[in-house]
């Protein structure tokens, strides 16, 4: 083994046990997240996946097993995933209920299927509700923390002043559909992960 190879692996070894422990759910003290025991800080380092255009798949899935995805956002030191949806995809049922290959075959997807079929074969027939949630599961497995976000409604790229998406009362915006979505999520994945788990995460705690 050559010295290159020991300082990588001292560096991952360092990078997963010289993380910190936050016991969750998350609390808030005055404008700041704290962790729910200690109240001492902490900070969400998140990378951004895409969840919310126009497939409702999440990006990249047809390329990379899932967890294989996870790991390596773990391993580039980020201890949170900000995961987008789209409201519709919680609201009407022409659009959660599809499957995963339904929705890349309405839109022509034959590659991404495919890729879909070889690396996360066991999403191929979820529903896009439940695929969203295998990937949510995932990320906990991993002890990544989530911010799930509620991207647009209508499943599309963001963001134009023209979407649609904007504000209330826009083509798209419906105030009540928007707090249905919010509520169906927040029932959804209130439990995740078991409110006993301690996760770990590569984040600062940072002093006042
Ligand atoms: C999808 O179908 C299930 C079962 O038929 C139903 O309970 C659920 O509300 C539907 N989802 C949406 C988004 O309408
Ligand atoms: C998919 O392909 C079919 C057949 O070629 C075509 O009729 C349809 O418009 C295509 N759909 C999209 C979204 O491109
Ligand atoms: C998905 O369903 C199709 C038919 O409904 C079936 O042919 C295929 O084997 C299934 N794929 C997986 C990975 O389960």
């Amino acid at each position: 083994m050559g010295m290159k190879t020991l300082h990588v692996i001292l560096l991952i070894f360092l990078s997963l046990f010289g993380a910190f422990c936050y016991s969750l759910p998350l609390s808030t003290r005055g404008r700041w997240i704290v962790d729910s025991e200690t109240g001492s800080r902490v900070k969400l380092t998140c990378l951004n996946w895409a969840a919310h255009i126009d497939t409702m798949v999440a990006e990249g899935l047809h390329t990379q097993p899932i967890k294989d995805i996870v790991a390596k956002v773990t391993l580039m030191g980020f201890n949170c995933i900000r995961l987008t949806y789209a409201t519709f995809m919680w609201t009407r049922p022409d659009y959660g209920n599809k499957t995963v290959a339904q929705s890349l075959d309405s839109m022509n997807l034959t590659q991404a299927r495919e890729g879909i079929a070889r690396n996360n074969p066991q999403l191929l027939n979820l529903s896009l509700q439940d695929a969203y949630e295998a990937v949510v599961d995932a990320i906990g497995a991993n002890g990544l923390m989530l911010v799930l976000d509620n991207h647009v409604s209508k499943p599309m790229w963001c963001c134009a002043s023209e979407d649609g998406n904007g504000f209330f009362g826009d083509m798209f915006f419906d105030p009540k559909e928007w707090v249905q979505g919010l509520t169906q999520v927040a029932s959804r994945f209130k439990g995740k992960p078991q409110s006993d788990e301690f996760i770990t995460g590569g984040g600062n705690e940072l002093e006042e």
